[in-house]
């Protein structure tokens, strides 16, 4: 699935606007930083693999922009540091704007050696998360069984990440193997990106899917209509807790009530190896018209206030295993890789 398109010569970034799925597809163009930052806050895109994407091509929209100036080299830095800093808690955001800065570093070029330079890079940031998701796909895929019933929160799939997906990635592969998974999308309020984008590229997949709302996890895991959990991560720390979407917390407890497998699927540069535990991992928080008001009618009382932490975390010991493109972990987890 094409939801992320850069034309390089004209600078003009196209997403697919996850704010109007299923029941519209529109592109929304970002001409000027002030665009993308606008479409990473609003969740035109959203999901950490397509969040550094954006970012990374969001760093070379910036650098047109600038160039004309004569001081243009502070004022990319200016600019960079406000794009690293749109959503807090997916790592992949700063990871890819670093990894672009750190280009410019040993190198002295022109603004406009530096665009091709940028431009080409982030293709290959982009190209090379579709490739990570594939190799994750088909480590994961081991982990399911034919028949399995696999419920995952939030969407961490093909719109969610370059393409293809992470969890929903693992869940393709097990597919593309031969076995027949059907999958359980929580509906994931407020945003509702489980029942209006998991349901969306999965149905348009032909892969069986049924939304539940979130509260039914606990019933569907006691009555066993459910036997294996797949999610995304926003950012893995050293000890193995991960931040995910809100409530995924809650998902895994009743998984380990209820013996059932809780797995996290995520490309390795999710694991930020500079934090140690998840209670250091800054926690968005979104505004509360999110909680308050469903497409635009009010459904709380006026002045009511609300909660609206976008993401918790998943202590270590409850996921049974981190499925990552160089290899699956297991707890106690130990990132540490000898290539
Ligand atoms: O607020 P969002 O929609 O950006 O949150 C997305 C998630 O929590 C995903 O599960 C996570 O980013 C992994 S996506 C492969």
């Amino acid at each position: 699935m094409k939801h992320i398109v850069f034309d390089a010569d004209r600078s003009v970034l196209k997403l697919l606007d996850q704010r109007l799925l299923p029941e519209q597809e529109k592109w929304f163009e970002c001409h000027k930083l002030e665009d993308v930052i606008f479409a990473l806050q609003q969740m035109v895109i959203r999901g950490a693999p397509a969040i550094g994407i954006t970012a990374a091509y969001g760093c070379c929209i910036l650098l047109k922009e600038v160039q004309c100036h004569r001081d243009w080299k502070s004022k990319l830095e200016q600019g960079l540091k406000i794009l690293s800093q749109a959503r807090p808690t997916a790592v992949n955001l700063s990871w890819a704007v670093k990894k672009m800065q750190d280009r410019m570093k040993d190198v002295e070029v022109s603004p406009k050696e530096l665009y091709e330079i940028w431009a080409k890079d982030a293709l290959e940031i982009h190209r090379q998360d579709i490739e990570m998701n594939k190799k994750m796909g088909r480590l994961g895929a081991d982990l399911l069984d034919d028949k399995d019933v696999v419920m995952t929160h939030c969407n961490a799939g093909a719109l969610a990440t370059g393409g293809y997906g992470t969890a929903l990635g693992v869940i393709r592969a097990a597919i593309e193997q031969g076995k027949q998974i059907t999958v359980i999308a929580n509906e994931t309020r407020p945003f509702l990106q489980g029942a209006r984008l998991t349901a969306y590229e999965l149905q348009k997949d032909d892969i069986p899917v049924k939304v539940a709302c979130d509260n039914a996890c606990a019933f569907l895991m006691k009555n066993q209509l459910v036997n294996k959990v797949i999610v995304g991560a926003d950012r893995i720390v050293a000890n193995g807790d991960v931040a995910n979407k809100i409530g995924t917390y809650g998902v895994a407890i009743l998984a380990r009530e209820h013996n059932i497998p809780f797995y996290v699927a995520a490309p390795f540069s999710t694991i930020d190896i500079g934090l140690s535990k998840g209670e250091d991992i800054p926690i968005e928080e979104r505004c509360p018209q999110e909680v308050t008001h469903i497409e635009n009618k009010q459904i709380t009382p006026q002045g009511v206030e609300v909660f609206n932490y976008a993401f918790d975390i998943t202590p270590a010991n409850l996921i049974s295993a981190i499925i990552t493109e160089k290899k699956v972990f297991y707890f106690p987890y130990d990132f540490k890789i000898n290539s």
